[in-house]
């Protein structure tokens, strides 16, 4: 097939290349980055029509779309309405991921568990519901804020004050003009991730994410620094839970409002006292999440998103490597508060055999010259290691991380810690 895979991170990387080692397949980055064109070809086309002519024009056989943006702009309509095949949801499915008072409203109106909340764009109705909660308070603006938009207060007054800064719209703009806001769940957070085709889903192996820049989870939030999965956190009897309740109900719900849900289904789930909560949804691969459970499928990519893109999930059967994955981030030393300096990629030779064959780099924030790789800033790429078990899955991550070298390269040293306390 002629695939096109629309996103420029990690996250796409990683996709390119589990598609590019069933070696039968010819890929096409939107607009990719420094290293994905060792995988197939860059093509940089802002407007969605045009892409969906080009994409015509080349015979694209199929298209996968990364991150968030372009669905919740809408490129799957445009594509459909071109009769191209695309995997990821519509505009009006997206909407999970874009507002999170529709989220909210699809939880409740189908009795999938999550905080209780209020939805409003007024402050006296929203302090009258804060003074019925016990602090911490999570308040949320309804629209996307680059994962800036939730507030944890520690006190009455905070909350109330978030809600104001976000309805007046000092603090995130039009995007905060209606917030939500819920109890505090306290338990431990899994990345769950469902492959659906608008009736039927496949659950894939739960990962464990790692949001903060410091070590024991100090520090701001980033997009993710680390990851790893499958977690131990999670056993039978909780996938199933996630499936009745939160996933299967989700699509139920979404065919019922008519905007049946296509594409992955990214469930931020808060295990408490053993029963999963939705914390949130989004509408797309997490990242660095996708970096380690592309490499644990032993279905090949290509077919499963192509089935989900064909509403064909039902005659797939999904099959996993017996193995863990562990991913750790380096980032640019400034991340995640500013820029950095572009600064050259060296990779070491890979001379211990074990670590070349259990290990592999998936590249995210890197651009290109003269066949020489730069780190661009921010993340910039993820080691990723496998293993029979998390330890030895780690020690070759941590490994791989040793033999690559960037002036400012920093990266925490406690990945996957949870699973292995
Ligand atoms: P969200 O973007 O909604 O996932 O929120 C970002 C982060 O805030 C989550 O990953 C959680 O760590 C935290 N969070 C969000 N909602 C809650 C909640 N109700 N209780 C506890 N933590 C939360
Ligand atoms: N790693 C979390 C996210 O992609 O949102």
């Amino acid at each position: 097939m002629n695939i096109l895979i629309l996103g420029s991170g990690g996250r796409e990387y990683s996709i390119g290349l589990a598609i590019s080692n069933e070696q039968k397949h010819k890929l096409f980055f939107c607009p990719g980055n420094g290293a994905t064109d060792r995988l197939g070809t860059n093509i940089n086309i802002k407007d969605y029509n045009e892409l969906a002519i080009w994409a015509k024009n080349n015979q694209i056989d199929l298209t996968i779309v990364g991150p968030e943006a372009p669905l919740t702009d809408g490129v799957v309509d445009i594509f459909k309405a071109n009769d191209l095949i695309i995997f990821g949801p519509s505009k009006d499915a997206a909407r999970l991921e874009g507002s999170k008072v529709y989220m909210k409203n699809i939880l409740k109106k189908y009795n999938i568990p999550t905080a209780r909340f209020i939805e409003t764009d007024d402050l006296s109705q929203a302090k009258e519901f804060i003074q019925t909660l016990t602090p911490p308070i999570v308040v949320k603006a309804d629209g996307l804020c680059a994962g800036k938009g939730v507030i944890i207060a520690t006190t009455h007054e905070e909350a109330i004050n978030a809600v104001g800064d976000m309805l007046s719209g000092a603090s995130f703009g039009d995007a905060g003009k209606k917030v939500v806001v819920e109890e505090f769940l306290d338990g431990y957070e899994l990345s769950m991730f469902a492959i659906c085709d608008g009736k039927d889903f496949i659950l894939l192996p739960a990962a464990q994410d790692h949001k903060r820049v410091g070590d024991g989870d100090t520090g701001p939030n980033t997009g993710g620094m680390g990851a790893y999965a499958p977690t131990p956190l999670v056993d039978d009897a909780l996938y199933e839970k996630v499936k009745e309740r939160i996933i299967r109900p989700t699509l139920d719900g979404m065919q019922q409002e008519g905007a049946p849900y296509e594409g992955v289904l990214f469930i931020g789930v808060m295990v408490v006292k053993g029963e999963p909560y939705t914390l949130e949804f989004n509408v797309r691969f997490g990242d660095p999440e996708c970096e380690i459970i592309m490499p644990l499928l032993k279905t090949p990519a290509s077919e499963l998103f192509y089935k989900g893109a064909t509403k064909d999930l039902s005659n797939l059967k999904i099959e996993f490597l017996p193995k863990y994955a562990v991913g750790v981030v380096m980032a640019s030393h400034n991340y995640p508060y500013g820029n950095s300096d572009v600064a050259e990629i060296i990779v070491d030779e890979m001379v211990d055999m074990d670590l070349k064959e259990n290990s592999h780099i998936s590249f995210a924030g890197v651009s290109k010259e003269d066949d020489k790789l730069f780190a661009t800033g921010g993340r910039v790429l993820v080691c990723v290691g496998l293993g029979d078990n998390i330890k030895e899955a780690r020690n070759r991550a941590y490994g791989l991380c040793g033999q690559v070298h960037f002036a400012g390269k920093k990266c925490r040293s406690d990945i996957a810690y949870q699973a292995l306390r």
